[in-house]
């Protein structure tokens, strides 16, 4: 197996990241550094990541955490802000998020350690859908909504098709879901800036058939089985 390959599969980090470790010569085959891309190891190599083994025989666990606005999605943050790990504490396995949510936006985050399924799930070309729950300024006419559909320009990127459905209208706001099959920095923030509107408040609420279901703020639970046959399928 490929040496990066191999350490996301260890559980520690995503395939991307395992490449970025390795270049920083963080990463040792029998006590040898390898700094390069692409080196094969074996069953009985000693794989070491800055000087401590690490071993494919982690077990795999994959969570669904609702993400409460105000955590960072990431394992540590410089700023001492509260991140996504502090609430996973009394977990058994290490694991980490896989994609990102805004410090700004709650749902559902799904976390691991498996290395190959996080690579999947955030790789552009595996177009995934994610559903989100937006509450919008001002009241959305059906040419927004159609907008949103085709495409907008949100800076020198035309998005997707989407799929829009309008739930309702509160207090001279727009209760939408919408659905998008990309993942780009801020996305659903800034196609909604492109149509004249902010966003208030946003939540996913899916990933693919991933649902968030009645999950609490601030809680997690471990996928299904059921679930994780379905990621493993995507
Ligand atoms: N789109 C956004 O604008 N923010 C998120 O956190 C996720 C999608």
């Amino acid at each position: 197996m490929r040496l990066q390959k191999y350490i996301a599969s260890c559980g520690v980090t995503s395939r991307r990241k395992a490449e970025e470790m390795i270049r920083a010569g963080r990463v040792k085959v029998n006590g040898i550094k390898i700094d390069q891309m692409g080196y094969i190891v074996n069953n009985d190599d000693v794989v070491e990541l800055d000087g401590k083994k690490i071993s494919i025989d982690e077990k795999l666990v994959y969570i669904a955490l609702n993400k409460p606005v105000g955590y960072i999605t990431s394992v540590s943050d410089e700023q001492q802000r509260p991140t996504v790990m502090d609430l996973l504490s009394d977990l058994e396995f290490r694991v980490f998020p896989v994609g990102r949510l805004d410090f700004n936006t709650s749902g559902l985050l799904l976390l691991t350690n498996d290395g190959q399924m996080s690579y999947k799930l955030t790789h552009p070309s595996h177009k995934i859908y994610k559903t989100y729950r937006v509450k919008a300024s001002g009241i959305l006419s059906q040419q927004d909504i159609e907008r949103l559909k085709k495409g907008v320009d949100i800076g020198g990127y035309i998005t997707a098709k989407a799929y829009v459905m309008v739930e309702g209208f509160k207090d001279n706001c727009t209760i939408v879901e919408i659905k998008i099959f990309e993942g780009k920095n801020r996305q659903v923030r800034r196609m909604f800036k492109s149509i004249g509107h902010k966003v208030l408040e946003l939540e996913r609420i899916a990933i693919g058939d991933i649902q968030l279901g009645k999950l609490k703020r601030g809680h997690y639970r471990k996928l299904t089985k059921k679930e994780i046959e379905y990621l493993k399928r995507l």
